[in-house]
């Protein structure tokens, strides 16, 4: 088995229909040592008639399609991955596929260890089904807790309460019924529509394919049965979302809107609402591969045509356009952190949803949810497997349903810009009202009349060095010398603002990204005024500067690296700072037990070691000057 390459393109229509149809797709969870890996090699096993018999038809395709030369790529079947596999996810979840006379099945296998939440997360994401293992010995545990809890976020309604290894403990009726009536109080939290106990054992095959004599007393359905009949989908009863993954104009007169069907049913001549522009239409055409049809399902790929002329691009829906998806900008949602890095509020992420990509920002954790007793706590981040609420804002407005109402069009992953990893993934509980009610005011005056006014170009002189470096001896001799030229300037300066406005912060990383953000915030203001504004912020991380530079207009921001060795700050060590982070009574300390992030592409920087201050603010007017800033 395996999970090579394969994205939605090259998904050949005739297998994607093929899971289109009445496939299940479930998810196991436990550990090995609950039985798990039997259970499964169990249900492969006993379907294998007709497995095979898929294998053949699979093999044939796969030779075709396939990324595995002659071998049979499993992957193809497993579609609704496609998009993760795309963005290079790292996950450790093997795709089982079986059938039986009454329907395919896609099974999530994920490794039981406490702590992969996030390969749990990535199994379920798809699921309408979770087998939740209990060894019958055991009971439940924590871990049943856990696992049970995150496929209730991850919107799965339906389980399955395995009681395995009935064998090992007599077939006794009075354990499984304590285990059962354990479980049951959870779902006031938890919520599931449905929940099948059924006392088994994977290894000996009791209730698994058909009611076990060795335990007359229950008298509910074996496993299998209970699988073949679950409802296996919930999205086709949501209105039409079809989001646009692809344009397709091979000429002028044909511009087909491609993608994968996220909820509802798409009908010729049906009225349509495209977002975020909010513009109508109706569907012209509907094509499966070469196939023209009159409708398509959800879950399909299809391209489609409207009537008139659209501006439509990558990323936006087209929707029912009586019940059209939300659009907005500002979120509430639910995180599942899956990076060694923790999150950092402030920081920019790519937020990307299956066809959209934008930059998002997010607030500090509203709470940390503990899934061992369900309890909310105060959360500053939130680390690898961490579940938590936030706010986050989006560069622009996206079209979206709340996750419990879609879970393609709800959900959403966040990835590191700097490393590219996929730092946490996402399900959209509501959009922020504030979104909708605060809008831009525009001024009459702008910033370059305000300039203007003051007979300058307004910019951000952004200092950046280490605690020592000589930022704000060189900053401060920079502004007498602006001054003495009759320019109109401002300092911010780290320790000065940390008296007020950013009293409330610390020197943890999360911190420090606020204490940046805020002061970006600020110089833009001030830039805004028509300010020759010189901030003089240690701003270690390359990550915050890229985003103040990213916030000023081209050519506003200019940074300034005040490059000191960190041997020769820690000697100067003007205010005794070292010294007490060396002995350990100062924590977080930058270039001791924090980073800095030199600058790779500063505008000007200043070998400290080579000039006085002096020297380095007639080097930074040379520059400006050169540079027509003055
Ligand atoms: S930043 O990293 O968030 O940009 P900032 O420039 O605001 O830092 O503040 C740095 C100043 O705070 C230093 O010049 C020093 O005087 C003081 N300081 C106190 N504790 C620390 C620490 N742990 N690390 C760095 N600077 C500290």
């Amino acid at each position: 088995m395996t999970d090579a390459g394969v994205s939605a393109k090259t998904l050949p229509a005739c297998l994607d229909q093929q899971v289109a149809e009445d496939t299940l797709r479930l998810i196991t969870c436990g550990s090995v040592d609950d039985g798990k890996s039997t259970l499964i090699g169990r249900l492969l096993y006993e379907s294998k008639m007709i497995f095979d018999d898929q294998l053949a038809a699979l093999g044939r395709d796969s030779r075709k399609f396939g990324t595995q030369g002659d071998e049979i790529d499993f992957a193809l079947l497993v579609d609704g991955l496609a998009a993760e596999r795309e963005q290079g996810i790292t996950i450790d979840v093997a795709y089982r596929y079986f059938s039986t006379r009454a329907r395919k099945f896609i099974v999530a296998d994920t490794p039981g260890h406490e702590e992969y939440t996030r390969n749990m997360a990535t199994g379920a994401s798809t699921a309408s089904l979770a087998i939740i293992m209990i060894d019958a010995r055991k009971g439940v545990l924590a871990q049943t807790r856990r696992h049970a809890f995150i496929a209730s976020l991850l919107g799965i309604r339906q389980i399955v309460l395995a009681v395995n290894k009935m064998d090992m403990i007599g077939y006794a009726r009075d354990r499984f019924e304590s285990i059962v009536e354990d479980f049951m109080p959870l779902n006031e939290v938890l919520g599931f529509d449905r929940i099948m106990p059924v006392p088994l054992s994977a290894l000996v095959g009791d209730n698994i394919i058909s009611p076990s004599g060795n335990m007359p007393w229950y008298e509910g359905p074996a496993l299998l049965p209970i699988l073949e009949t679950v409802d296996a989908g919930k999205e086709g009863r949501s209105p039409l979302r079809l989001p646009v993954q692809y344009v397709i104009r091979p000429n002028q007169d044909f511009r087909g809107y491609a993608g994968r069907i996220a909820g509802g049913v798409l009908k010729q001549g049906q009225a349509v609402k495209i977002l975020p522009s909010g513009k109508t239409s109706s569907i012209k055409s509907i094509a499966i591969g070469d196939a023209q049809m009159q409708a398509a399902a959800t879950g399909l790929s299809v391209t489609v045509t409207l009537d008139g002329e659209h501006d439509i691009s990558r990323g936006d829906m087209i929707t029912d356009a009586e019940s059209p998806a939300e659009t907005a900008d500002q979120f509430r949602a639910k995180l599942i952190w899956m990076d060694d890095r923790p999150m950092l509020p402030g920081r920019a992420y790519i937020f990307r949803t299956e066809t959209a990509s934008l930059t998002a920002t997010l607030a500090k954790p509203r709470y940390r949810l503990n899934v061992n007793n369900y309890e909310r706590m105060p959360a500053n981040t939130l680390a690898l497997n961490d579940i938590g609420s936030c706010n986050l804002s989006l560069d622009r407005k996206i079209a979206f349903d709340p996750y419990v109402e879609n879970r393609a069009t709800g959900a959403f992953i966040l990835i590191d810009p700097e490393t590219n990893a996929t730092a946490g993934a996402g399900m959209i509980d509501f959009a922020l009202r504030r979104s909708h009610n605060i809008h831009w005011q525009a001024t009459d005056v702008d910033k370059d009349q305000r300039a203007a006014a003051k007979n300058q170009r307004s910019c951000v002189l952004w200092f950046t060095g280490l605690s020592g470096s000589g930022k704000s001896t060189i900053a401060n001799i920079l502004e007498k010398k602006l001054h003495a030229m009759a320019r109109h300037t401002m300092i911010l300066d780290g320790d000065n603002v940390r008296h007020g406005l950013n009293r409330d912060l610390g020197f943890t990383d999360a911190d420090r990204v606020e204490n940046i953000r805020r002061v970006s915030e600020v110089a833009r203001l001030m830039v805004e005024a028509g300010l020759i504004t010189i901030v003089s912020f240690i701003s270690p991380f390359l990550a915050e500067r890229k985003m103040a530079r990213a916030m000023m207009a081209d050519g506003e921001f200019v940074e300034i690296f005040v490059d000191t060795p960190l041997a020769e700050a820690e000697r100067r060590d003007v205010k005794g700072l070292y010294k007490k982070a060396r002995a350990g009574t100062l924590k977080n300390f930058t270039g001791i037990d924090s980073p800095y992030e030199a600058p790779e592409h500063a505008e000007i920087t200043l070998p400290t070691m080579e000039m006085d201050a002096e020297a380095a603010a007639d080097a930074i007017i040379d520059w400006m000057k050169a540079h027509h800033y003055l």
